[in-house]
C-alpha cells in the first residue's frame, strides 16, 4: 500500500473519513461473514470490521488471523459507542504483514512465565503506558536540570573500589583484576563539583542486596545531583523542584496512558511544593504515638517509612536530621546538634524512601577519623578525598530512584513495572 499512515491516536482526532493505520492484533473475533478486530499500535486500540463480502479474495487470510500478527488497513473511520476506545474502522484494503504465530501470553500465564517473555509482556498496554512514562520522567529530569544550569557529567559503571562500600557490590572480573559494580556516581560528583559546580546524572546503579521487596531491584537507574556552596536546605529545594517539574510535564504529555493505567490523577494534581518537612526526632515521635514498636535512634524499617508518609497527609513528607549513627562519613554534622547530621530522606505514600539527600562533610580530617572509627578503607577509592584536599567548598547532593518515582506516579505496587527487564537476585534474563 501506498498510503501515508497516521497513528490510532491521529485516526480517532480525525474522527470521520478515510484513513490508513498500522499496528499488531489485539484481539480478533469472527464469524464465517464479518472479523472483528481490535487493532494495536503505540498510540492506543480501536476496533476495525471486515466484511467477508469485501474480501473474498483474502478472506482465509483474515479467518487465520492471530493475535500480535501485524497488519495495514485503510477504511471508513466513525463513532461507535459500543466499540472499546469509541471508535470504529470499516475496513476498505487490508494488507497482511506478518502472521503471527499462537502468542505465548493469554490470561493463565503465571508471574514467573511473565518474567520469561518480559520481551514480548512489554506489547501489553500496560507495560507500553509505562514506559512511555518512564520516558517523560527522564526527559523531564534533564530538562529541570538544563533549566537550572546544571552539567550532565557521567561516571564509570564499573570501578577499582566500591563507591558506598558494603556487601552490596556486584564484582567483575576486570582482566584479572576485579573490579565492582557502580552503586552511585556520589564519589565522582563531589570531585566534579570543584569545577562545574552544579552536576548531574541519569545512570543505572547496581546493588548486590538479597531483598526481594517490591521496591528493590539490582539494577536500578539513578538520577543524581550535587551542587556547590549548597546547603541542605537548598539540596531539598532542588529535588522538590525537579519533582515537581517532572509530575506537571506527566500531566501535560502522558494523560491517555495515565488513564489506561487508572492512576490516580488527582493525587498527581495535589503535588505543589513546598513538601512538609518533619525532623527524624519527630518522625519516631508519630511513629511511637501511632503505636509502632520503634524508639528515638532505630533506623525506619521501609514500613515504617511508608506509614509516615501516610500519616502527614499521605503526602511526599522530608524526613532530616537523622542520628550521626545511622549515618555514613560522608554526612555533614548539624550545627544546631552535632548527634544529628544534616541529611533528609524523602519518604513517598506506599514506597516509602525516594530520595536520599545530604550536606556533605567538608573537612577531611573529620572524614579521615570516622573512616578509621568505622575501620573502613577506601582503598582504591582514596582519590575521593582529594575533593576535601585541593579547595574543599561546602556541598551537597542527592540520589532518586527512577523506578519509585515512576512507580508512585503510576500508583504501581513495584517498582517492576517501571522498568522494562527488572534485575532481582533470582532474574537477570531476558
Ligand atoms: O539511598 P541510596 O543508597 O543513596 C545513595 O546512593 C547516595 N549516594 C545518593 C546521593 O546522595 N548521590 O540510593 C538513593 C535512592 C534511594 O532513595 C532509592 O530511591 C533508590 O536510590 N534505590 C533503589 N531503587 C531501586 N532498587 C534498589 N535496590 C535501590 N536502592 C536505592
Ligand atoms: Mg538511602
Amino acid at each position: 500500500m501506498e498510503e501515508k499512515f497516521i497513528s490510532i491516536k491521529d485516526a480517532m482526532k480525525k474522527g470521520t473519513g478515510l484513513v490508513s493505520v498500522r499496528g499488531w492484533v489485539f484481539r480478533e473475533r469472527g464469524s464465517n461473514k464479518m472479523k472483528f478486530v481490535v487493532l494495536r499500535d503505540s498510540t492506543n486500540i480501536i476496533q476495525c470490521v471486515l466484511k467477508k463480502e469485501d474480501f473474498e479474495k483474502q478472506w482465509d487470510e483474515i479467518d487465520s488471523l492471530k493475535i500480535e500478527s501485524s497488519v495495514e488497513i485503510v477504511g471508513e473511520i466513525k463513532k461507535d459507542e459500543r466499540a472499546p476506545t469509541g471508535f470504529e474502522i470499516s475496513v476498505k484494503k487490508f494488507r497482511l504483514i506478518h502472521l503471527a504465530e499462537d502468542y505465548p501470553i493469554n490470561k493463565d500465564v503465571n508471574e514467573e512465565l511473565l518474567g520469561d517473555r518480559r520481551h514480548l509482556w512489554l506489547r501489553s498496554r500496560k507495560m507500553t503506558a509505562s514506559m512511555k512514562i518512564r520516558s517523560t520522567v527522564l526527559f523531564a529530569l534533564h530538562e529541570c536540570m538544563h533549566n537550572l544550569g546544571y552539567t550532565e557529567i557521567q561516571a564509570p559503571s564499573m570501578s577499582g573500589a566500591a563507591s558506598e562500600g558494603g556487601s552490596e557490590v556486584f564484582e567483575v572480573g576486570y582482566f584479572g583484576k576485579k573490579a565492582y559494580m557502580t552503586q552511585s556516581w556520589q564519589f565522582y560528583a563531589e570531585n566534579f563539583i570543584n569545577a562545574v559546580e552544579n552536576a548531574y546524572a541519569i545512570a543505572p546503579s547496581f546493588r548486590a542486596e538479597k531483598s526481594k521487596t517490591p521496591w528493590h531491584v539490582t539494577e536500578f537507574w539513578h538520577f543524581e545531583v550535587e551542587t556547590a556552596w549548597a546547603d541542605l536546605a537548598k539540596d531539598m529545594e532542588i529535588a522538590e523542584e525537579c519533582i515537581v517539574h517532572v509530575i506537571k510535564k506527566v500531566l501535560k504529555e502522558n494523560l491517555t496512558e495515565l488513564e489506561i493505567l487508572e492512576a490516580d490523577i488527582e493525587k498527581l494534581k495535589k503535588v505543589k511544593a513546598p513538601f512538609k518537612r518533619i525532623s527524624y526526632k519527630e518522625a519516631i515521635e508519630t511513629l511511637i504515638k501511632k503505636g509502632h514498636k520503634i524508639k528515638q535512634g532505630d533506623d525506619f524499617k521501609s514500613a515504617e517509612e511508608r506509614s509516615l508518609a501516610k500519616y502527614y497527609d499521605d503526602a511526599f513528607v522530608f524526613v532530616t536530621n537523622y542520628p550521626m549513627h545511622l549515618l555514613k562519613f560522608y554526612h555533614g554534622e548539624n550545627p544546631k546538634d552535632p548527634t544529628t547530621g544534616t541529611n533528609f530522606n524523602l519518604l513517598a505514600p506506599g514506597i516509602g524512601e525516594m530520595v536520599d539527600g545530604s550536606q556533605r562533610e567538608p573537612d577531611l580530617d573529620k572524614i579521615v577519623e570516622r573512616l578509621k572509627k568505622a575501620e573502613i578503607d577506601l582503598g582504591a577509592s582514596d582519590w575521593y578525598l582529594d575533593s576535601r584536599r585541593y579547595g574543599s567548598v561546602p556541598h551537597s547532593g542527592f540520589g532518586l530512584g527512577i523506578e519509585r518515582f515512576a512507580a508512585w506516579i503510576c500508583g504501581f505496587d513495584t517498582i517492576k513495572d517501571s522498568i522494562p527487564f527488572p534485575r532481582t537476585p533470582t532474574r537477570f534474563n531476558p
